[in-house]
């Protein structure tokens, strides 16, 4: 059963003198465990849905639905920019969270100290995000992210900013992480690439209004690899083609 419903999300944004369609009759639904991405040309209205699935922006018309759950405690939002506090240590950024929860001083620390070792950065509690490199803020951001244990994970082009290397090792990263978390995940992209290589289903938008244009399946056998393998596997080729096609066509629909 999903674990996530947008139910039929409709959202305008009015200013004084123009009205914005931004989203038109967004409906899909996330299963327990799943990887999806939204993929789509900048303005499509990405970053809209996501804010209205974390809460954070109240929709026109529809709604979501998570089961179970009610969205401030059970999503985790993550950034193209990773917005660690500049003058809090690495340790009091990551257990920032745990403490607005109100856990105990010393689990909380125990907690980011296990975080901050699975994504590579051991022994850096101490530091400022200043000290860091622009990779290991946003592994630190994943690991502030993780650390009051969300069940949905949204990720809105986290690794936009990364230079090409630090941008695949933090794919693996965040998809092993997701994967050992038992996590369920949004990824708002417009690389298509990433979004073959990281998910399991692919939602491609068309723009203004934004409107769901068609869902990919990603192949099963790019699916079970880790992103790094995907992007080598035989069969990655042939589906990036399919998808770049479908891209293809919308930009010259919209444009003409
Ligand atoms: N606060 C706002 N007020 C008015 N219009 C807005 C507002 N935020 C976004 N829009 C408009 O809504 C549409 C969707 O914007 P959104 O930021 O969701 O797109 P996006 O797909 O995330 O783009 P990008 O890939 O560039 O981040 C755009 O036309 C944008 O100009
Ligand atoms: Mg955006």
């Amino acid at each position: 059963m999903a674990i996530l419903t947008v139910n039929h999300v409709y959202h305008t944004y009015f200013s004084q003198e123009v009205a914005t369609e931004a989203l038109h009759d967004i409906h899909f639904s996330v299963e327990p465990g799943e990887f999806v991405s939204i993929l789509g040309a900048s303005g499509c209205g990405k970053s809209t849905l996501l804010s209205i699935i974390a809460g954070l922006l109240e929709p026109t018309a529809g709604d979501v639905i998570i089961k179970n759950h009610d969205q401030s405690t059970s999503i985790g939002y993550m950034l193209q920019q990773d917005y660690l506090f500049p003058w809090k240590t690495i340790e009091e950024n990551v257990t920032l969270g745990l403490k607005l929860l109100k856990y105990h001083d010393l689990h909380a620390k125990d907690i980011a100290k296990e975080l901050l070792q699975a994504v590579g950065l051991p022994n850096i509690e101490k530091k400022f995000p200043r000290q860091l490199s622009g990779g290991m803020r946003q592994r630190a951001a994943l690991a502030r992210t993780l650390a009051v244990d969300p069940k949905i994970l949204l990720l809105d082009e986290p690794f936009s900013a990364l230079d090409y290397k630090a941008k695949l090792k933090l794919e693996d990263l965040v998809c092993a992480m997701l994967k050992s978390y038992e996590k369920t995940a949004i990824l708002v992209t417009h690389d298509i690439g990433e979004a073959i290589a990281m998910s399991d289903r692919i939602i491609l938008m068309s723009a203004k209004p934004g409107a769901i244009h068609k869902i990919f399946d990603v192949p099963r056998e790019l699916a079970a690899l880790t992103p790094f393998e995907a992007r080598t596997h035989p069969s990655y080729g042939a589906f990036f083609q399919s998808v770049w096609k479908e891209l293809e066509s919308l930009e010259h629909s919209t444009s003409s």
